[in-house]
């Protein structure tokens, strides 16, 4: 078989950005692949290299030798990472795993903060499974197009008077989203600095679940001031919470948890006041002992709250109810504790991965 560089940079493609693949050689009957990533760890390595192979191997030849080089360097940090000047507080809002009701609370603080006279907005990071234009009652919305000085951007749409921009404004509410990192990696850019977001007292980013490339992604773009985890009170995810802790600790990236918020505490039957506590009791605040972290507060099991996210007017928006009081109480202490760290602390650095020694 004719060694086919053409071919086999395209297979490449749907592994890894096309920027990142140096060279592909034939020599001695191996075919030589050079290539750079920015991701430093042994697993993202092995992965990358795994899953390269198995494409090659399916789509080019199975008989060839493969020697893939896996060059670790430095990501180019965007010029544009002080183009977010005019947002006063980027707050990523985290959870461990999915479905513990991190886009609810998001949603919820940014109406908390809208009611207390700040200006806010939200961006939907889940690039997997986003909801704002769901709970922010957008769906089918697409943002305008503005010129800002001279330059062509989206403005994010605004419900409740909350700026949002979402993935979901962009795909087909049956369709399921499947990205792979580069491509997910640079529709997040775009949300994030092609968009005229004006100016923001707060910016909450509504993360994917788990710690993965879109973190990583995240952090290496935008100075966040503070993080909040939230987390429902069983041991599997309790487990995988303190994950999520550890991650914004690393001494590479080194965000502030500027909170822990347990979720589905425990439900109690309309007019009785036995609480009950089906997914175990105070397992959130037990973690944020453990860590040292502050405790924001325990939201129970409502109906209402799923009703509200369902039919996009989220709770909190309203001023009166003892539901909304539990979403406003947390973001208060939420900005206590943002002052605090504002106070103390320089900005957080933008992460910058670590090279390897030798390689640049
Ligand atoms: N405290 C709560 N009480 C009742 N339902 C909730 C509560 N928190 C979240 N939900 C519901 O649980 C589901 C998952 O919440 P969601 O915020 O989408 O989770 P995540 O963003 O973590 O995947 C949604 O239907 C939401 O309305
Ligand atoms: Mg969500």
């Amino acid at each position: 078989m004719k060694f086919d560089k053409e071919k086999i940079k395209k297979i490449l493609s749907g592994v890894i950005d096309s920027d990142n693949v140096i060279n592909i050689n034939h020599l001695g009957g191996e075919i030589i692949i050079d290539i750079n990533s920015t991701n430093p760890t042994l697993k993202h390595k092995k992965e990358l290299e795994n899953r390269i192979l198995d494409n090659l191997k399916k789509s080019y030849s199975e008989e060839h030798n493969y020697k893939l080089n896996i060059n670790v360097v430095k990501p180019t940090i965007p010029q544009n990472a002080n183009r977010l000047d005019n947002i006063k507080n980027i707050i990523a809002i985290s959870s461990a795993k999915g479905g513990v009701g991190k886009s609810t609370l998001t949603a919820n603080i940014a109406c908390s903060l809208k009611k207390m006279g700040f200006k806010v907005g939200v961006l939907d990071a889940d690039i997997y499974g986003p909801s704002m234009h769901i709970m922010f009652d957008l769906v089918g919305s697409k943002p305008m197009a503005v010129n800002v000085d001279g330059k062509s951007k989206m403005s994010p749409i605004e419900s409740y008077g909350i700026k949002i921009l979402s993935i979901g404004f962009f795909t087909n509410m049956d369709q399921a989203v499947v990205w792979r990192g580069p491509m997910a990696s640079k529709a997040l850019n775009q949300l994030i600095f092609d968009a005229d977001w004006g100016e923001l007292d707060f910016l909450l980013v509504d993360l994917p679940p788990g710690t993965g490339d879109i973190h990583l992604s995240i952090m290496q773009k935008i100075s966040i001031n503070g993080a909040l985890i939230i987390s429902t009170p069983q041991i599997v995810a309790l487990a995988d919470a303190r994950k999520g802790v550890s991650m914004y600790k690393q001494e590479n990236i080194n965000i502030p948890v500027l909170g822990i918020v347990e979720n589905m505490a425990y439900y109690q039957i309309p007019n009785d006041d036995t609480k009950h506590y089906i997914f175990g009791k105070d397992g959130a605040k037990n973690l944020a002992e453990d860590f040292k972290i502050p405790f924001l507060g325990e939201i129970p099991i409502i109906q209402q709250i799923r009703e509200s996210a369902d039919v996009g007017r989220p709770l909190s928006i309203d001023e009166d109810s003892a539901t909304a009081f539990i979403y406003d109480e947390i973001t208060k202490k939420m900005i206590t504790f943002l002052l605090e760290r504002n106070k103390n602390l320089p900005p957080t650095e933008i992460l910058k991965i670590k090279t390897m020694a030798g390689c640049q």
